[in-house]
């Protein structure tokens, strides 16, 4: 596949030998495992996109923007581009623009970007991994901050489509790369991101500890971790374990209190724990657009009473922390 000729080429650029030589067979060996029934139709749908000139990008606005190109201000042109990337759907991760195609995904991920934007460590120059990065769209949005290489892994065929659909848009002059991939099949890196994301994906993580100790092993030393993810919001040190579903959805284990997941975050030998936000989800950040028709966040709360999920818990509520690997 030419993404990961693409990565190869990268990675060997930038002296990263050693990264692209244990990632690349890894990567290979995901894309070539991948069985959704869907697959081949996605793939087909983005081997069809129009061939455009390189345009104008816009990685720093809230929806990842690709300025339109003449060829697709003719409205018949622009139908048929919404047309295939609506094939795509469900959009869960963006906004984007694509020549005008404004996708409207279920989620505002530009909210939660800007929570912590200027909180992180500068990303200038920076190898970043985004773990369970969905389509990829906070990917675009590090590069757009000045990362160096930014690499996503997420094991949804779908989103990884969705993002070659993107970046058959942005062009392919970009070191923004996306790997068909969960954590547990990276192969055996350690000291070797600067900054590691891990967003929405810890509550999903049946054992949390072991998720952070694997994402502490990946990052360089005096390197940082940003950990977002659904917590409860009490004083106390409590975690909240669903009996069944939480919010409709059925793998989600443990929502910990702000100050169990600092004690989670130091046992697992992290330095410089910070709480930099906590913000309730709400309708505005998360809901059914046309560009994703399934249930959403109203759905998922308890009409008489939007503090409490359908099945009677704490509506969600997330966190952001920083924390530093010891140098
Ligand atoms: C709730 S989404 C979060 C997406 C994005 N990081 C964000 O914050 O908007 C969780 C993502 O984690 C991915 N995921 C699930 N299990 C994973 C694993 N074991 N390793 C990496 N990603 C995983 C899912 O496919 C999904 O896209």
């Amino acid at each position: 596949m030419n993404q990961l000729e693409s990565i190869k080429k990268h990675l060997e650029s930038y002296g990263l030998r050693e990264i692209s030589s244990l990632l690349l067979p890894a990567a290979r060996r995901a894309l070539n495992s991948i069985k959704h029934g869907d697959y081949a139709r996605w793939r087909d749908i983005v081997s069809k996109l129009p061939k455009l000139p390189a345009s104008t990008v816009d990685f720093n606005a809230p929806a990842v923007t690709v300025t339109d190109h003449e060829a697709v201000k003719d409205p018949e042109n622009r139908k048929n581009l919404k047309k295939l990337l609506k094939g795509l759907m469900p959009w869960r991760k963006g906004p984007y623009n694509i020549h005008g195609v404004y996708i409207d995904t279920e989620w505002r991920s530009d909210l939660k970007w800007d929570r912590l934007k200027d909180e992180i460590s500068e990303l200038s120059g920076k190898i970043v991994l985004d773990v369970g990065c969905g389509n990829g769209y906070h990917c675009w949005r590090m590069y757009g901050a000045g990362a160096s290489t930014v690499i996503g892994i997420d094991p949804s065929p779908l989103f990884l489509c969705q993002f070659m659909a993107i970046s058959h848009f942005t062009g392919s002059s970009h070191p923004v790369f996306l790997l068909p991939m969960k954590i547990e099949d990276l192969p055996d890196f350690s000291n070797t991101f600067d900054t590691v994301f891990s967003m929405g994906l810890l509550y999903h993580r049946r054992d949390p500890i072991g998720h952070l100790t694997r994402l502490k092993k990946l990052i360089r030393p005096a390197g940082e971790l940003v950990l977002e993810t659904i917590i409860l919001n009490s004083s106390t040190s409590n975690v909240l374990v669903p009996s069944g579903r939480y919010a409709k959805m059925n793998n989600v284990w443990f929502i910990p209190s702000p100050s169990l997941l600092e004690t989670w975050l130091k046992r697992t030998g992290f330095v410089n724990i910070r709480l930099i936000d906590i913000t309730p989800t709400t309708s505005t950040e998360q809901r059914r657009t046309k560009w994703m028709e399934y249930e959403s966040l109203n759905d998922f709360l308890d009409p008489s009473n939007p503090g409490l999920t359908v099945e009677g818990y704490p509506a969600p509520e997330r966190a952001v922390f920083l924390a530093e690997k010891p140098s």
